[in-house]
C-alpha cells in the first residue's frame, strides 16, 4: 500500500485553471482539504462551486494544474488515476438526482452493480446498512416519487456512501428543504463523518448549515479561494468579498450549534 502520504491533505488542488470558452471560472486555484475534516465551500451563484467538485471526479475538462486525491494525481491529459479516484470519492449531486423509474433498492445498488457486484444477498445487505445509516430503514421497495424531498436527499446520500468512499462531496445538499430537513441533513453529514470517518466537502448556500457543520469554510470569489479558515475566523473576516457575502445572507431560521458562532 501507498504510505508516502505524510501531509495531512487528502485532496490538494494546485494551480487549477478552468475555462469554458471565454468563461474563465478558475485561474490558479489552490486548495487543500484536510483528512477527516468537513470543509464547506461558499460563494455566489455561478462562481464555480459545482465545477470545483466536478474537477475532483474528472467530470469537467480543465486546462492547467493538478489535483491530488489521496495519493492519486489528475491533470489535463493525465487521467489514468481517474478510476482509482472515483472509487474513493462519492458525490451527492445538486438536486440529489435519483433514477425515478428505479426503486430505492435499485438506486442504491446501481453504483455497486457498475462496479461488478451482482450478488443479490450482498446488495440487499449493503442497501439495508446504508439506509439504516441515513435513518430510513426498510424503504428499499419504495419508488422515489413516494418520498418527500428530504427523504430523497437521504436516499441519494445512502447511494453515495454505499461504495464506502473516503471522501464525500455534497453539492447543495440542503437546497430546497424546509428548516427541519436542513437541520436533519446537516446532522447527518456530521454523523456520517463520525461514523464512517469520511472527509466531507460541502457546497452550500445555507450559512446556518455551514456554521453548524464545518471545521473550516472556504469562500470562492474572483476565480480563486478568496478566504479560508475556521467558522470564527470567517465570521470575523474584514475581507470585503467575505463581508459582502456574509452580510447579505441572514443566518436563517436554523440555529448554529455550539461553537458555530456567537
Ligand atoms: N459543463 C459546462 N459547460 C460550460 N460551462 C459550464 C459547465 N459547467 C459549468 N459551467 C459554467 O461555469 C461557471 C460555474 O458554474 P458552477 O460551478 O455550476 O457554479 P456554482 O458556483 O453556482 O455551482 C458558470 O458560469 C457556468 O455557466
Ligand atoms: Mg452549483
Amino acid at each position: 500500500m501507498n504510505t508516502e502520504l505524510t501531509q495531512e491533505a487528502i485532496i490538494r488542488f494546485s494551480g487549477i485553471h478552468v475555462a469554458f470558452g471565454s468563461n474563465r471560472v478558475f485561474e490558479g486555484l489552490e486548495l487543500s482539504v484536510r483528512r477527516d475534516e468537513i470543509l464547506t465551500i461558499l460563494g455566489e451563484s455561478g462562481c464555480g462551486k459545482s465545477v470545483l467538485l466536478k474537477v475532483i471526479l474528472g467530470l469537467v475538462p480543465w486546462q492547467q494544474g493538478s489535483v491530488n486525491v489521496d495519493g492519486h494525481t489528475l491533470s489535463p491529459g493525465h487521467d489514468s488515476d481517474l478510476l482509482a479516484v472515483r472509487r474513493k470519492v462519492g458525490m451527492v449531486f445538486q438536486g440529489g438526482a435519483l433514477f425515478d423509474s428505479l426503486t430505492v433498492f435499485d438506486n442504491i445498488a446501481y453504483p455497486l452493480r457498475e462496479r461488478g457486484i451482482s450478488d443479490r444477498a450482498q446488495l440487499r445487505k449493503r442497501a439495508g446498512e446504508v439506509l439504516e445509516m441515513v435513518g430510513l430503514p426498510g424503504i428499499e421497495a419504495k419508488m422515489p416519487a413516494e418520498l418527500s424531498g428530504g427523504m430523497r436527499k437521504r436516499v441519494a446520500l445512502a447511494r453515495a456512501i454505499a461504495e464506502a468512499p473516503k471522501v464525500l462531496l455534497y453539492d447543495e445538499p440542503t437546497t430546497g428543504l424546509d428548516p427541519v430537513n436542513v437541520r436533519r441533513i446537516s446532522e447527518l453529514i456530521v454523523a456520517l463523518r463520525e461514523r464512517l470517518g469520511v472527509t466531507a466537502v460541502v457546497v452550500t448556500h445555507d450559512l446556518a448549515s455551514a456554521f453548524m457543520i464545518s471545521d473550516r469554510i472556504a469562500m470562492v470569489a474572483e476565480r480563486r479561494i478568496a478566504a479560508i479558515g475556521s467558522n470564527e475566523s470567517l465570521q470575523r473576516s474584514s475581507d470585503p468579498r467575505v463581508r459582502r457575502f456574509l452580510d447579505a445572507m441572514p443566518l436563517g431560521s436554523t440555529e448554529a450549534l455550539p461553537g458555530g458562532g456567537p
